[in-house]
């Protein structure tokens, strides 16, 4: 092993990294994503197409990313440039979307954790609560306010550098090892309360009666791009993370059942994070949306309406949302560091971790205030014409770079340089699903992927192809 290898720190246990993983994995796409389209788009339907992509397309370029990680030692433009220098590009593809998406999960993570005190201040009925202004108008307000906006986005992505900046070990590691627990606990205590409301088995109705109409004439290619960006954006495939998280795996890790078990554990925290939304939703007669609107004007009218046990259980629910935005924001600002930082390693120059942690979230502070000042459409030009900067930025990197890059990935290494990948997985695995493997990534996954990027793009620029 390089000497910059041993320096740039490895997971100290298979647990550590899964935590970590998993927690990259489970974000605000979890919470405000998964529930919404598995409702809207065949709900058991769309759920059995989401699994098959998953399996043939989640589980294979989650696997192709940790080894190809592993393999280099290196960061994601790295990690691509010392394949074949021509590579490079998909790597900064995959660094720049990471860049693009720490903006506004910075503004939206920031405005959890007002959520969350504005509730605990409810629970003791002090004046910083939410006392009782309806969700809707409470969020305007909010929006409105840049002052505040931009304050909660900076104290986000304060607590996001200061965990980067200890490492992959001391920081990620020790954070994720304690957080990804809590959540999975108080998500469980959210559900129980959830579900158990007069009504709620019409939210549950909602998320799994199925509907196989949805598939009919083109419906199947809106339906599959739905699944598919929502897969891309939630697995942190394609955005560098897990090709970054790979490579600090040691040698003898198992790639083939890590790669199993982070797609099983996010899907179903996914699903688990629906049924604690959902029955709650349907129950206090609210309808049914996805984004920004079901996460903080619905749900709080939903804690609004609960009577005495809504600020707790609103309490609750915001802090579980800031720990599944912080475990993925760290990896986020992880992925974007990280080439930089190998580089300085590569060259001699040392350990430049603090200070790219630093400078990148100066630059993801600027881009994230600025964002928090638009205030979801209101003080800046629309982005294309159209989009306000949160769905800008997040349709340009989770709908086209990130199945992009992966399109190319699975070219690389399904039609090009297909031995390296299988030989790494071999080490520290079995490898049993090796045939399966080659076989999706040359033949499924680019397929699959091919589509979820025509469907994106179709929704993005409006041609109105599949509609
Ligand atoms: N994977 C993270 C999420 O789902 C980025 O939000």
């Amino acid at each position: 092993m390089k000497e910059h290898q041993q320096k740039r720190g490895t997971w100290s246990s298979n647990f550590g990294f899964l935590m970590a993983a998993i927690g990259s994995a489970v974000g605000l796409g979890n919470m405000w994503g998964f529930p919404y389209k598995l409702g809207m788009n065949g709900g058991f339907a769309f759920l059995i197409l989401y699994l098959l992509l998953a399996v043939f397309a989640g589980y294979i370029l989650t696997m192709t990313e940790l080894a190809l990680g592993r393999y280099t030692g290196q960061s994601t433009v790295l990690a691509y440039k010392s394949i074949r220098k021509q590579y490079a590009f998909v790597g900064w593809l995959g660094m720049l979307s990471p860049f693009l998406i720490l903006g506004f999960y910075s503004y939206l993570g920031g405005y959890c954790i007002k959520y969350m005190l504005a509730n605990l201040g409810d629970v003791f009925g002090a004046s910083w609560g939410v006392g009782g202004v309806d969700g809707a108008a409470y969020f305007s307000n909010l929006t409105a306010d840049t002052t505040q906006s931009i304050i909660y986005t900076l104290v986000f992505l304060l607590i996001t550098i200061v965990i980067v900046s200890y490492g992959i070990e001391e920081g990620i590691e020790r954070f994720s090892k304690i957080a990804m627990p809590a959540l999975f606990v108080m998500l469980l205590l959210v559900i129980a309360r959830s579900v158990t409301l007069p009504g709620a088995s019409a939210g549950i109705a909602f998320l799994f009666k199925p509907n196989f109409e949805v598939f009919h004439g083109t419906g199947w290619i809106s339906v599959l791009s739905a699944a598919g960006g929502q897969m891309f954006l939630s697995l942190s495939i394609g955005m560098g993370i897990t090709i970054t998280y790979g490579s600090h795996l040691a040698k003898d890790a198992n790639i083939e059942r890590s790669s199993l078990i982070i797609p099983l554990a996010d899907t179903v925290i996914a699903i688990l994070a629906g049924l604690a939304i959902m029955p709650a939703v349907f129950a206090s007669g609210q309808s049914p949306q996805g984004g920004v609107g079901l996460l903080y004007m619905t749900l709080q009218t939903v804690f609004n309406g609960m009577g005495g046990i809504g600020p707790f259980i609103g309490f609750i629910f915001y802090g579980l949302v800031v720990i599944a935005a912080l475990t993925s924001s760290v990896a986020i600002l992880e992925a974007i560091a990280g080439s930089f930082i190998d580089d300085a390693m590569n060259k001699g120059k040392g350990d430049k971790r603090k200070f790219y942690c630093w400078f990148f979230g100066i630059l993801s502070a600027v881009l994230g205030s600025l964002i928090a000042y638009d205030g979801l459409g209101q003080n800046l030009p629309a982005m294309f014409g159209k989009f306000c900067w949160v769905d800008g930025f997040d349709l340009l990197a989770e709908g086209i770079m990130m199945p992009l890059g992966s399109l190319f990935a699975t070219f690389f290494f399904g039609w090009i340089d297909r031995e390296i990948l299988p030989k790494e997985i071999h080490q520290g695995s079995n490898f049993k699903t090796e045939k399966f493997y080659r076989f999706c990534i040359r033949w499924i996954a680019p397929v699959f992927t091919f589509f979820v990027l025509l469907g994106q793009l179709d929704s993005f620029f409006g041609f109105g192809w599949f509609s």
